[in-house]
C-alpha cells in the first residue's frame, strides 16, 4: 500500500522514454522510442526535428509504459521528468507532460538532472549498490569524474574542457563516413583493428588534473585522414578506429584509477552512453582488478538514455522530501 509508484519521463535529446518504477529501483516498464532514424540522414540530432518527434510520441509512449506495467494513472503516486541538461525544446515536451499529469492527478512532481540519471542507472542494475563511490560519467554530452558521497551529494573531481568523449566518437565516426551515432560503429570496427597502429595524442593535461580534453585528439584524427587522402593512400579504417578508441579510453581509465586511489575508495561505477564501449569496459575491468577495486556498470539498455534512470533519481529526491514546483522550467545547461 505504501509503495511509491513513479512515472518517469526522459526527452532531453533524441529518445522519448517513459518508465514506471516501484520504490525507485524496481522497473515495471521502460519504453524507449528512439528517433535515430529521423536524424541519421543529417549526421546528428536536429533539435527542431527532435522536439516535433517528442510531441508525436509522448502520449503513445506514456500509454505503452502504463500498459506494460499493468497499471493505470490511478496507481501512479509520483511523477519525475528530466529538466536539464539537454535541448530545451526537447526537454519541454517531457517536462510539460509530467507537469500536466502531476497537476491533473494532484500528485508530487520532481525535476531530475539527466547526468545524475546516468549514475543512478547503476542503482537499478545493482540492487545492493550504495554510495560512496567514484563515478566516471561518459556520454554524448558529458564527461565527468564524480565522487558520489551520498544520494544527491557530489564532488566534481574533473570534467572535459572541450568535447565530451561520446562527441569525439561521433565526430571521428562522421569523418570516417560511418554514420550516426558513431560510438557503437567505432567500437565494432576497433575490434578488428590494431590499437597501436597510429600514435594519436593522449591528453593528460597538467600533473594531478582529473580534467579531460578530446578536441586535440579529434583534430589529430582529422589531420591524419586528410594527410592520407592527399597522399592518395587508402584509409585503414579499423586501425584508425582502434587507435582512436585506445587514446580515449587509456586517459579515461588512468584518471579514474588515479582519483579512486587518491580518495582511498574501493568502488568505481561507470555510467553514460560511452559506458557501453567494450574496450572501455575491458580496460577498466582489468585496471580496477589489479588495484583490488570493485567495478560496476549498467547493462547496455540502461547505459544510453532511458526514463528508468530518471525515475530512480526522482524517487530518491522524493523520499528525501524534495518537491518541484509546477513552474519548473527546462534548463539546457543544468550542472550536476
Ligand atoms: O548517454 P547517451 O545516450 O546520451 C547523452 O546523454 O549524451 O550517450 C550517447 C553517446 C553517443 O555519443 C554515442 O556515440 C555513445 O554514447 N556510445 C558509444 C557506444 N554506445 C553509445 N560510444 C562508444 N562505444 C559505444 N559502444
Ligand atoms: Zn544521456
Amino acid at each position: 500500500k505504501d509503495d511509491v509508484i513513479t512515472l518517469a519521463i526522459e526527452s532531453s535529446c533524441d529518445e522519448t522514454s517513459v518508465s514506471v518504477l516501484k520504490n525507485g529501483r524496481f522497473v515495471l516498464s521502460n519504453i524507449i522510442a528512439s528517433q535515430i532514424e529521423q536524424h541519421q540522414k543529417f549526421g546528428g540530432v536536429v533539435p527542431e526535428v527532435a522536439s516535433r518527434k517528442h510531441i508525436e510520441n509522448i502520449n503513445l509512449v506514456i500509454e505503452e509504459a502504463l500498459q506494460e506495467a499493468k497499471i493505470t494513472f490511478d496507481d501512479v503516486t509520483h511523477v519525475a521528468a528530466t529538466y536539464g541538461p539537454g535541448l530545451v525544446g526537447a526537454l519541454l515536451v517531457g517536462l510539460s507532460a509530467a507537469k500536466a499529469i502531476a497537476f491533473a492527478r494532484e500528485i508530487p512532481l520532481n525535476g531530475v538532472n539527466h547526468i545524475e540519471g546516468h549514475i543512478y542507472a547503476n542503482f537499478i542494475e545493482h540492487k545492493e549498490l550504495e554510495p560512496p563511490f567514484i563515478c566516471l560519467i561518459v556520454s554524448g554530452g558529458h564527461t565527468h569524474l564524480v565522487y558520489m558521497k551520498d544520494y544527491g551529494a557530489y564532488e566534481i573531481l574533473g570534467k572535459t574542457r572541450d568535447d565530451a568523449a561520446g562527441e569525439a566518437f561521433d565526430k571521428v565516426a562522421r569523418a570516417l563516413g560511418l554514420g550516426y551515432p558513431g560510438g557503437p560503429l567505432i567500437d565494432k570496427l576497433a575490434k578488428a583493428g590494431n590499437k597501436e597502429a597510429i600514435p594519436f595524442p593522449k591528453a593528460y593535461l597538467e600533473e594531478g588534473s582529473y580534467d579531460f580534453s578530446f578536441s586535440g585528439l579529434k583534430s589529430a584524427v582529422l589531420n591524419y585522414l586528410n594527410g592520407q587522402k592527399m597522399k592518395g593512400n587508402p584509409i585503414p579504417v579499423e586501425d584508425v578506429a582502434a587507435s582512436f578508441q585506445q587514446a580515449v579510453i587509456e586517459v579515461l581509465v588512468e584518471k579514474t584509477i588515479a582519483c579512486t586511489v587518491e580518495k582511498g575508495m574501493k568502488q568505481v561505477v561507470l555510467a553514460g552512453g560511452v559506458a557501453a564501449n567494450s574496450g572501455l569496459r575491458e580496460l577498466l575491468q582489468q585496471k580496477t582488478k589489479e588495484k583490488g577495486i570493485d567495478l560496476k556498470y549498467p547493462s547496455l539498455k540502461l547505459c544510453t538514455d532511458n526514463a528508468a534512470m530518471i525515475g530512480c533519481v526522482g524517487y530518491y529526491n522524493y523520499i528525501g522530501g524534495h518537491r518541484s514546483s509546477l513552474a519548473l522550467n527546462g534548463i539546457p545547461n543544468l550542472k550536476i
